[in-house]
């Protein structure tokens, strides 16, 4: 079987004061997470659609979900403490109603990220299917500076071997949560990024090409840089 989890279980605090968790507010009229889904409802290959929110709401991602898409694929569930637990749990929602093969896979996606393109998600089924484990990226823009100690640089790594992580990330679904169930709690705590379990495991992990436009809503700023987006598609059409 092949999953889409669409990650919304976060708060969105660096979004600033605004009245909901940011993958909620509006974006050219519609809310930011219903212009994720579309882009995954267009897809057939998905057997399931999983939406993962806060608990308080679910309710309110529900009533957006019968609005604005009509596909039974799609359910909300609940998210996790963190994004991992969020994928997490998503897992153990297909466990408990689907049960688990050894060739399903996930393509995780987060709800923030609205622009992704079909090629995108395609290429993640694939490399899903044939490798395990798959992070979206681009190049490097901007030299990468390190400061281990947030005072002066620790390194300058070659920029060409540098790149920007995106989503989605792609998983063989039972290597993915066997490799988190053998990680300590601290290493939970430090292992925020899913792919990097893999990494850690052992796994290779394949390269997919994403998008500049592939951008995540995190600031007011970005908001607004997605609603430029949106403006120059209409003005192109
Ligand atoms: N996410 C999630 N479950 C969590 C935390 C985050 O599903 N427990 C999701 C967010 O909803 C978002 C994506 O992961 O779609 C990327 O995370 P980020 O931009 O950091 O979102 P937030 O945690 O909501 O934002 P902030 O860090 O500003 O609070």
């Amino acid at each position: 079987m092949i999953y889409a989890q669409i990650l919304a279980g976060g708060k969105g605090t660096r979004m600033g004061n605004v009245s909901m968790p940011k993958q909620f507010l509006s974006l050219n009229g519609k809310p930011i997470i219903v212009h994720t889904v579309e882009k995954f409802i267009l897809n057939n290959r998905f057997d399931k659609i999983i939406i993962s929110s806060p608990k308080e709401w679910i309710n309110h991602a529900e009533d957006n979900i019968k609005k604005y898409v009509s596909d039974d694929r799609v359910v909300v569930i609940e998210g996790g403490a963190d994004r991992n637990e969020t994928i997490m749990n998503g897992i153990r929602y297909i466990e408990s109603n689907f049960g688990l093969t050894d060739d399903d896979v996930i393509i995780t996606h987060d709800a923030v990220r609205p622009f992704l393109t079909h090629r995108i998600i395609e290429e993640n089924i694939d490399a899903a299917l044939e490798t395990g484990a798959v992070d979206t990226v681009i190049e490097a823009i901007d030299t990468i500076v390190e400061s281990s100690n947030h005072d002066f640089i620790t390194d300058i790594p070659v920029r060409d071997h540098m790149y920007q992580g995106q989503t989605p990330q792609s998983f063989n679904i039972k290597k993915l949560y066997s490799h988190y169930q053998d990680l300590s709690a601290d290493e939970k705590q430090i292992l925020t990024d899913a792919c990097k379990i893999c990494l850690l495991a052992g796994d290779r992990v394949k390269l997919v090409k994403g998008e500049i436009f592939n951008i995540k809503i995190t600031t007011p700023y970005d908001l607004k840089v997605a609603n430029a987006i949106i403006q120059e598609r209409i003005a192109n059409d």
